[in-house]
């Protein structure tokens, strides 16, 4: 098997972090040609920082890190510091980076990527607000057709809303960018709430990140205690939800999902429903099929390969 050829967008976020451990643990399947960073969970300023804080935590400090869009493209930037902490990484206690941060615009990285590899060759890895994503696709419309496949973590059907009653916040925080990306007639696959809630990390699941016994299994295991802490509090489950590393699971092991290859459109004017993922899941409309939508995970395989992958670091 041949390893993908990734770019991983992200606004580190404990369980953004844990995506890219996930990746950099996994090279048969996974090549990282880069990480963007984008303003999300935390402003960019720290998101940048955080993922070269990962890097640096997997020995990886080969990956070239590049900062991107400050703001939403049409909005002012909302955050999640009640999820993540002010850092964005709150947790463990883990040095600042020595690793630079690259001196091009993440933009510029992911349309170059795509220009200077064959076309079909390169997928996108969107676990943030997908400003960056569109960014790219306004500014170079000839990226398009040349991207293998844009998998992302963002959006609901049935589990509706996270941040809003109607909208998760990935897709919220930028609808404008989400309804770019969706119509722009690249393949998605996504990774809504539907699945990212089946992904729970229990106490023996998070003790089980702990007993690897490395520096990174106990990085990951305070990281999964602290994130989403009120969530199960929030839906009386028990365990907070892993969203991300959904993502870069299913480039590793596609069959532990299931979903639907459905049209997906955003909301992006009701000030009621913003940010929504309007999912024919149903098929209740003849509007064209744009992305595979997930909605099933088998959570014990998924968490037997994510500790199996982490103990590799
Ligand atoms: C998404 O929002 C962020 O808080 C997480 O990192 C994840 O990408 C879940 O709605
Ligand atoms: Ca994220």
């Amino acid at each position: 098997m041949t390893a993908r050829k990734i770019i991983i967008d992200t606004d580190p976020g404990q369980d953004d972090a844990v995506a890219i451990l996930l990746a950099l643990a996994s090279p048969e399947e996974i090549e990282v040609l880069g990480i963007t960073a984008v303003a999300g969970n935390v402003p960019l300023a720290l998101t940048q920082k955080n993922a070269r804080i990962i890097c640096e935590l997997a020995n990886r400090t080969d990956i070239p890190v590049f900062a991107g869009c400050d703001a939403p493209l049409k909005r002012p930037l909302v955050t999640a510091e009640h999820v993540h902490g002010k850092t964005g990484l709150d947790g463990p206690t883990l040095p600042d980076p020595s690793m630079p941060l690259q001196d091009a615009h993440a933009v510029d990285f992911i349309i170059e990527t795509l220009r200077n590899h064959p076309a079909g060759t390169v997928t996108l890895c969107p676990l943030g607000p997908l400003t960056n994503i569109a960014t790219a696709l306004e500014k170079a419309p000839d990226i398009a057709p040349r991207i293998a496949e844009i998998v992302l973590m963002g959006g609901a059907y049935f589990e509706v809303g996270n941040i809003t009653p109607a909208a998760e916040f990935n897709i919220y925080v930028d609808p404008e960018a989400a309804d770019i990306v969706f119509r722009s007639g690249a393949p998605i696959t996504v990774m809504p709430l539907d699945v990212t809630h089946k992904a729970l990390v229990t106490k023996p699941r998070n003790d089980a990140f702990r007993a690897l016994g490395t520096q990174v299994g106990e990085a990951v295991a305070l990281m999964t205690d602290f994130f989403e802490r009120f969530d199960k509090e929030k839906y009386g489950s028990d365990g907070a939800p892993l969203h991300d590393p959904c993502v870069t699971a299913y480039l590793i092991r596609p069959d532990l999902f299931s979903g639907r290859h459905i049209n997906v459109e955003i909301e992006t004017t009701s000030e009621l429903t913003l940010g929504m993922t309007v999912a024919d899941w149903w098929g209740v409309t003849d509007r064209a099929a744009n992305a595979t939508f997930m909605g099933d995970l088998d959570a014990d395989g998924f968490f037997a390969l994510l500790t199996e992958r982490l103990a590799r670091l």
